[in-house]
């Protein structure tokens, strides 16, 4: 092979960002699709796109080439962190906490197996899962991608996923027919950084670190895992992604891992000298395969060079590349495999969402609800007519979180973009009926029309939005949305007992809840077998969910917040026999929640609960997507989409709505090229022209734009850009400043 055949085995594009043709002609070993990328630029895409794309890939890489040159096929990973979610129509399993609460591996190998199954039926062959993080600290936004914070929980129930997902290590069918590469990920560290904080520092004593959070490897590899991903994080100060003595003398030393080490999202970038397309480093301290979603051109021509003047020598690029070809072989992919759709599980589209494999889930979802309270409420009596409450009781999006067709999930998603999937509702009412009683769907409850018919009980289900990754970051454990607690107290008023469905990624503090509740059920993020909720609810499965994860007491959170005591500890969970504990009232006072200024509308890549951006009447959620003119898109400012470009149509204009504390905006924001014509910012009536200190903003960089009542003249809950001509800015905060309101205006 030649040298820059043997470098594109290493590195590994995004789908979003080549075409087949790319491929031909640079033979990538492995690409990727993010969770925002789906086939042909539609991260909706339907599944048959995506084997179709499958295709397109496997014979432009498989295309013989003139000069003799062994022709090896290129292999795709997705994150199949839950089922093949990315995937309208595939099954969506619980995230990793809810299997947690199983404490069920032989569970977790089925679902391992469903899952491979369905990613092959698509045409892919490797999987970016399981996550073997140990959560130490719930503020952390991949908490719920974490099986438990208890390394020995995490351990038996990682590796139980390898065998899902891969076959047993040592016998015939390993990575064979209905068989994917598994990725044990991020190794190592990800869920121990200080405050929670993703892609953060893990600072202490290595050897206590590892115990904890390294502890979960040797189980995966002993498995046999294909691959492990560095993590993004650092440990004492060093990113992983440049770490020789943990991601070489330790994983391949120590450890005795043999396969292949993927890097994580541009991770390579975050070491100290890199950038995303020029980093020696990272393959020196024994990264494998760079996942470098759009510079691929540059890696892989600054990593030509530098093999080329001996700045990485010809072994370490051999022994990488050698380690890719080896997982190939593994997977059966050089010896005269067919194209995606010719395989055997290519194309049976009754096997992606089938019903035995959504039984698995729904099984999963069933053993993974942990009963907090009873008082005597569960199960339901048949018979009881029943009311459904709360804006997530019939949200199938909602119940499956992030990495959800989308990366965040939620959104603009509906249930539309999963086909076959069951919600909440869905399955308590047709358990009610079979039960023999009724149940209606209210999902603003009853309270408010008189005349409605007294309930039995009410179910009200709540909780948290999909988030992933840091955009799920917290700064404490406080649960903040007040819609289910409102729809307790309407329904304690009436006299009405009622159950608390509670969807999250992690514990949170939920005193109101529990003590507003007759009984609270920790439910997790279900995926898209709703109905398992209401086995357990109408006592159809015994309760056996446990918790994998202690709960917090008070709201703050953080590395002391055990301290305190925790509400419930691990292990926790009622069953129906259990004692009906008398609610003792728990206390109610949350200084976090008292602090809430809501001055942040936008940032960390996310709008706040209660604001909106519109183009004209069109609503872009979590500020992105396009309508009227305005195009809305993430882009990196100090992480992954944390910010947006705002691209205006000639006469376009965007809209932020939220709450109207009267005081001064804050944006940070930059302009590469200045407007071509006039803009306008409007928050109460008046229009003000700022092309003139948008355009002295020009090629400055990121600056902050105050904006008060000085020049606004009042400043209310909207504030409104409007642009003349074509124009784009990038924005990566909007915040309210209470000291500012009077100040000049400043761009
Ligand atoms: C995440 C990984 C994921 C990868 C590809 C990263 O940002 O940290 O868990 O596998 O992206 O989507
Ligand atoms: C995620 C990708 C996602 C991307 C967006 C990464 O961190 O893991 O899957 O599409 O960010 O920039």
């Amino acid at each position: 092979m030649s040298i820059e055949r043997k470098v594109a085995q290493l590195v590994q594009p995004d789908i979003g960002s080549i075409t087949p043709a790319d491929v031909r002609e640079y033979r990538f070993g492995t690409i990727l699709n993010g969770g925002n990328s789906g086939p042909y630029g539609n991260d909706k895409a339907p599944a048959a796109d995506w084997l179709k794309l499958a295709d397109e890939f496997w014979e432009a890489s498989t295309a013989p080439l003139e000069n003799g040159e062994p022709v090896i096929p290129a292999i795709w990973a997705t994150d199949a962190v839950h089922g093949h979610a990315n995937v309208p129509g595939a099954t969506v399993f619980p995230h990793n906490i809810g299997l947690g609460a199983t404490h069920d591996p032989d569970l977790i190998r089925r679902i391992g197996a469903a899952t491979a199954t369905e990613i092959e039926v698509t045409g892919l062959d490797w999987t970016f899962a399981p996550t073997i993080a140990v959560a130490r600290d719930s503020r952390w936004g991949r908490t719920y991608e974490s099986y438990s914070e208890d390394p020995a929980l995490v351990t038996p129930l990682g590796a139980a996923m390898i065998e899902g997902l891969q076959g047993k290590a040592g016998t015939a069918g390993f990575l064979g027919q209905g068989k994917v590469a598994a990725t044990a990920k991020h190794y190592f560290g990800d869920g121990g950084t200080s405050q929670g904080v993703d892609q953060g520092d893990v600072n202490g004593d290595l050897d206590k670190l590892m115990a904890i959070h390294a502890a979960p490897y040797p189980a995966a590899i002993g498995a046999g895992v294909a691959s492990v991903m560095a993590s993004f994080n650092s440990i004492n100060g060093t990113k992983m992604h440049g770490n020789k003595p943990l991601l070489t003398d330790e994983l391949r030393g120590k450890l005795g891992f043999e396969g292949v080490v993927v890097g994580d999202w541009n991770g390579h970038g975050q070491v100290t000298g890199c950038t995303n397309s020029n980093c020696a480093q990272s393959l020196l301290a024994g990264l494998d395969v760079y996942m470098v979603p759009e510079d691929w051109k540059a890696l892989h021509a600054s990593l030509v060079a530098q093999v080329k003047d001996g700045t990485i020598p010809m072994a370490r690029l051999d022994e990488a590349v050698l380690r890719v070809l080896r997982m190939k072989k593994a997977l059966g992919i050089l010896d005269g495999e067919v194209k995606p759709s010719a395989r055997p599980n290519g194309g049976k589209w009754n096997l992606l969402g089938s019903p035995e494999h959504r039984a698995i889930a729904r099984e999963a979802v069933a053993k993974s609800q942990v009963i907090l309270k009873n008082a005597g409420v569960l199960p339901l009596k048949p018979g009881a007519r029943i009311e459904v409450a709360g804006t997530a009781a019939d949200n199938i999006p909602q119940q499956s979180g992030g990495w959800s067709i989308t990366w965040q999930g939620g959104g603009d998603l509906t249930a539309a973009n999963f086909p076959g999937a069951t919600s909440i509702w869905g399955g308590i009412a047709e358990a009610a009926r079979t039960a023999g009683g009724t149940a209606v769907l209210a999902p603003t409850g009853s309270a408010a029309a008189a005349s409605a018919a007294k309930p039995d009980i009410a179910i009200v289900v709540f909780g948290e939005e999909p988030y992933a990754e840091f955009v799920g970051d917290r700064k404490d454990l406080a649960f903040r949305d007040e819609e289910g607690l409102a729809l307790l107290k309407a329904y304690k008023a009436r006299g009405i007992p009622t159950v608390a469905v509670f969807l999250s990624g992690r514990p949170l503090w939920v005193n109101r809840e529990l003590n507003a509740a007759d009984a609270f059920v920790a439910s997790w993020l279900p995926g898209s077998e709703g109905a398992g909720v209401a086995d357990v609810l109408f006592g159809k499965t015994q309760p056996t969910g446990r918790l994998s994860f202690a709960w917090p007491k008070t709201c703050e959170g953080g590395a002391t917040w055990r301290e305190g005591g925790t509400l419930f500890e691990r292990g926790y969970g009622l069953g129906f026999a259990a004692p009906r504990i008398a609610s003792v009232p728990l206390d109610e006072t949350c200084a976090a929640l008292t602090n809430d200024s809501g001055a942040a509308w936008f940032a960390n890549g996310r709008l706040a609960s209660q604001v909106q951006a519109v183009a004209d009447n069109a609503l872009l959620p979590d500020l992105r997507g396009n309508g009227n003119g305005i195009v809305a898109a993430g882009i990196d400012r100090r992480a992954q989409e944390d910010a947006r470009r705002i691209t205006f149509g000639p006469g376009a204009k965007i809209s932020f709505t939220g709450p109207d504390s009267g005081a001064a905006f804050r944006i940070a924001y930059q302009v590469l090229n200045r407007p071509a014509g006039p803009v306008t910012v409007t928050a109460g009536g008046k229009a003000v022209d700022i092309t003139q200190g948008l355009s002295v903003a020009e090629g400055k960089g990121w600056r902050e734009m105050v904006l008060t009542q000085a020049c606004l003249g009042s400043t209310g809950g909207r504030l409104t850009f409007a642009s003349a001509a074509p124009f784009a800015f990038q924005i990566s905060e909007i915040t309210r400043d209470e000291k500012a309101a009077n100040v000049e205006c400043s761009f």
